[in-house]
C-alpha cells in the first residue's frame, strides 16, 4: 500500500509517499481502507521531533512510529475471524492508538478501537475533521459547562478551538472567542457571541469576567487569567507547562480557582468512541459543523506539513482517495 512515511525527525520534506506492506488484520482487528485522516499538530511535533522532551514518546534517535495520522474515516475492507462488532463495507470514522498509522491507504485496528458510524450526510473529510474529542472532553468532562455560564475561548479558530466554541454554544453556554484578524469572521459564524482580535486585544486587561476560560492554543497562563476568573471560575490548557503541572494540584487544593491541564488522547478507546458517536450525531443534527482550512491528496503529504508549520485555523485533511472516488482537489 502508499502511505507517508518518515524515517528521521525534521522539516516537512521528510516525510514521502512510499510502497509499504499492507497490515493483516489479527483475530480481532479491522482493515480500514482510510479515504480521509488529519494532519494535525501532533503530527507536526512528532515529525520534528521538537521539543526534545517529545522524542521520550515519538522515539529518542528516530522515529518510533515511521507512519503518522491519529483520526481516520473510511470503509472497513477485511475483519478477522472473531470480529463481531463490524462488517466489511460498513463506513467509520475512529481514532488509532497512540501508534498512528492513518496516514496511509490502510490502518489497521481493533475492533474495540475508538470508531463510531459515518453518518450518510457527511463526507469522509468532513467527519474526520470532527474527530478530535479534545473541546468535548474539556468542555463536558472537566468544566461541566452548562446553560448560561461564560467561558472565553483563547485560539477559537484551531481544531480544538473551533469545535469548542460550537459545543460550548450548544451547551448554552455564552462564549467570548479569541483568535487572529483573518479568522474573526469565521469565529463569529461558528455561534461566538463576542469575538476578540489577540493582535489587538488582551482579553486579561478587557474587564470581563468569565465561568470558563478554555486556553485551546496554550498562549495564556493560569496566572495571567486568574484575574478574569470569576470566583469559583476555571482555567483550562490544552498545553503542558511546569507552572500548570504545579498549579492542578495546588489550586485543587487550596483556593476556589482551579486550573488545569488533561491529555484527552490517553483516554480509554471506548470512551473516545462515544464521543465520535456524539459528536457525529450533533453535526448530523446540524448543531455543530466541521472546519476544514484545506484538504491535500496523500501524494502532497510534505505541503500538508508545510501548511501545519505556518500555522492554520481549522483542520487540514489529507485525502487518499480510492478508484471509484472522484479526482482528488
Ligand atoms: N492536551 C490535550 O489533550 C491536547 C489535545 C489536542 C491538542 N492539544 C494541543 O492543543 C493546541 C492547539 O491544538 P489545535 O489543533 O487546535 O491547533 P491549531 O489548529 O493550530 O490552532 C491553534 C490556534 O491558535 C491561534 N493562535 C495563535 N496564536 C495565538 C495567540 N497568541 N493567542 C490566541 N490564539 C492564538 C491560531 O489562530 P489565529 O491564526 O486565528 O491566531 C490557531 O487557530 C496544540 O498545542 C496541541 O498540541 C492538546
Amino acid at each position: 500500500m502508499r502511505a507517508a512515511v518518515y524515517r528521521t525527525f525534521g522539516p516537512a520534506e521528510v516525510v514521502r509517499v512510499e510502497d509499504v506492506p499492507t497490515p493483516t488484520p489479527d483475530a480481532e482487528d479491522v482493515l480500514i481502507r482510510v479515504h480521509a485522516a488529519t494532519v494535525s499538530v501532533t503530527d507536526a511535533t512528532a515529525r520534528r521531533g521538537s521539543p526534545a522532551f517529545s522524542r521520550l514518546f515519538f522515539g529518542l534517535r528516530r522515529p518510533k512510529w515511521p507512519v503518522l495520522g491519529s483520526e481516520f474515516a473510511g470503509v472497513v475492507e477485511a475483519v478477522g475471524p472473531a470480529v463481531t462488532r463490524l462488517r466489511v463495507g460498513d463506513e467509520v470514522v475512529g481514532v488509532t492508538g497512540p501508534d498512528f498509522g492513518a496516514h496511509a491507504e490502510y490502518v489497521r485496528v481493533h475492533q474495540d478501537a475508538a470508531l463510531a458510524a459515518k453518518p450518510a450526510d457527511l463526507d469522509f473529510a468532513e467527519v474526520v475533521a470532527l474527530a478530535d474529542g479534545t473541546a468535548l472532553a474539556f468542555l463536558r468532562d472537566k468544566a461541566r459547562l452548562g446553560a448560561g455560564q461564560t467561558i472565553l475561548v483563547n485560539g477559537a479558530s484551531g481544531s480544538v478551538g473551533s469545535a469548542a466554541v460550537q459545543l460550548a454554544k450548544h451547551f448554552g453556554a455564552r462564549v467570548t472567542g479569541v483568535c487572529g484578524t483573518a479568522n474573526l469572521d469565521l469565529v463569529r459564524s461558528l455561534g461566538a457571541d463576542t469575538v476578540l482580535d489577540h493582535t489587538t486585544d488582551d482579553f486579561t486587561r478587557a474587564g470581563q469576567t468569565y465561568d470558563v476560560v478554555f486556553d485551546a492554543a496554550g498562549k495564556s497562563s493560569f496566572g495571567r487569567c486568574r484575574r478574569v476568573l470569576n470566583p469559583d471560575g476555571i482555567y483550562l490548557s490544552t498545553v503542558p507547562s511546569a507552572a500548570i503541572l504545579f498549579q492542578m494540584p495546588w489550586t485543587a487544593a487550596f483556593g476556589r480557582r482551579k486550573a488545569v491541564i488533561a491529555f484527552t488522547g490517553l483516554r480509554k478507546p471506548a470512551e473516545k468512541g462515544r464521543d465520535l458517536a456524539l459528536v457525529t450525531e450533533l453535526a448530523t443534527a446540524g448543531r455543530i459543523r466541521p472546519v476544514i482550512a484545506d484538504r491535500y491528496p496523500l501524494e502532497r503529504i510534505a505541503e500538508a506539513h508545510r501548511h501545519l508549520d505556518r500555522g492554520k485555523y481549522g483542520n487540514i485533511i489529507l485525502t487518499i482517495p480510492g478508484p471509484a472516488d472522484p479526482p482528488a482537489s
